[in-house]
């Protein structure tokens, strides 16, 4: 039997974690401690929207709590964006690089933290997006005022997707009732896995 060591999905190659690859970082000690030990379906929330609501060529895209910056690529794939990502965890980072590698695209990243993007760091961006980044109350805390920089910054969307963890929806009811444009997107896939939950999208 031949086992496969990686999956295809939204134009995507996404290894799995039986892939000589992935085994050969953890070795090297790069285990994500932050839960970006994989990549999480709520990418794919924000992938099946772009799909139907694609993003100009010319925007630059922040993907924060990257993980392995599949949604990130996944925007320089199919719209030619410049992307780069950030995570509070280091060794998130060799993952994506490789993705980028496997999936010969461009994504820049480093380690920072969402409180650590300020007004001018986020004006270098168009649009800021990020999957599964608020399952601990803080992190509600931290990207309600990062919507706040990020506006004071020039930044016209940003997109956060979750499978509606309690965190994620009081941050949807606090933006709904404190900031202008808030839309929030409900979402079932069947492919390429079921998958469920909501995209908050805010816009400036
Ligand atoms: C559940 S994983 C999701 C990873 C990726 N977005 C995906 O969908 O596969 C959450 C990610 O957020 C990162 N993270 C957690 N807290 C963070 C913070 N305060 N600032 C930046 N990144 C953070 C973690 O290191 C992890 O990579």
């Amino acid at each position: 039997m031949v086992t496969k060591t990686h999956r295809q999905a939204f134009g995507l190659k996404i290894l799995n974690a039986n892939h000589p690859r992935i085994r050969q970082l953890k070795r090297d000690g790069k285990v994500a401690e932050i839960h970006g030990n994989k990549f999480w379906n709520s990418s794919y929330l924000i992938m099946d929207y772009l799909k139907k609501n694609p993003l100009p060529k010319r925007s630059r895209v922040l993907e924060i709590g990257c993980g392995w910056g599949l949604l990130g690529l996944y925007c320089a794939k199919q719209f030619g964006n410049k992307v780069h990502g950030i995570d509070a965890d280091e060794n998130v980072l060799p993952y994506l690089d490789l993705h980028a590698e496997m999936n010969r695209l461009k994504m820049s990243g480093e380690k920072k933290t969402f409180k650590q993007l300020t007004v001018n760091y986020l004006s270098n961006f168009d649009v800021v997006m990020g999957a599964d980044i608020c399952f601990w109350d803080e992190m509600g805390h931290e990207l309600y005022n990062l919507m706040g920089r990020a506006k004071k910054a020039g930044v016209k969307q940003i997109m956060v997707s979750d499978p509606c963890r309690p965190p994620f929806s009081e941050l949807a009811v606090k933006c709904d009732e404190n900031l202008d444009d808030v839309e929030l997107v409900e979402k079932f896939l069947k492919r390429p896995v079921n998958a469920s939950g909501e995209i908050l999208i805010v816009r400036h």
